[in-house]
């Protein structure tokens, strides 16, 4: 992938990013980053706790910084958390450095994945519907704007839905399922 070297997911909380990716990941036999993951990694904290401690610029600091580390690596599929695409730096960055995967998901399919879900910040509120819902205005045209293609997994199966994605993106660009080393 001489052009742009990394993979990436975006995509609202709850959309399968994560989930998605690594069966994608697994499929295409490249890495997998999980952008928060790697965030709380080097902070030695969790999300929670980060943005107790240090609010959402903070957390979007570090965002900031691990999202530049990790594109300027090759080869791997990237997991961002769905707020990544609210600075415009990080949107230049990832149409840069990485084909883009915008995760479609209802509303309706958020709340129905993110139902037990504590460990994001910006759910801790009485209408979680609602606050989707402000989030999803805010966030789509960021979200269509930045992305090469939009998938919609339809609340499937992670496998299933890694694998429909797969082919479309050997149908959009060979280059991307092929391993520069083959
Ligand atoms: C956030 C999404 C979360 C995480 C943080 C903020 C957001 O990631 O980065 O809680 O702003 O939408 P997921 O999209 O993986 O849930």
């Amino acid at each position: 992938m001489p052009h742009r070297p990394q993979l990436a997911l975006i995509g609202p909380m709850g959309a399968g990013k994560s989930s998605i990716g690594r069966a994608l990941a697994g499929l295409l036999e490249r890495p997998f980053i999980d952008l928060d993951r790697a965030i709380e990694a080097a902070a030695g904290a969790e999300i929670p706790l980060i943005f107790e401690l240090e609010g959402e610029a903070g957390f979007r600091r570090r965002e900031r910084e691990a999202l530049a580390a990790h594109l300027a690596g090759t080869g791997a599929v990237i997991a961002c958390g769905g707020g990544v695409i609210l600075d415009p730096d990080n949107r230049q960055l990832l149409r840069e450095r990485a084909f883009v995967v915008h995760l479609v998901a209802s509303v309706d399919e958020q709340l129905e994945r993110l139902a037990r879900d504590r460990s994001r910040p910006l759910l801790r509120t009485g209408d979680r519907r609602e606050r989707l819902r402000e989030l999803a205005r805010e966030r789509e045209p960021l979200y269509a704007g930045c992305a090469d293609l939009s998938f919609h997994g339809r609340g499937g199966a992670p496998a299933v839905a890694a694998r429909e994605l797969a082919g479309r993106l050997v149908e959009i660009s060979p280059d991307l399922v092929v391993r520069d080393d083959d």
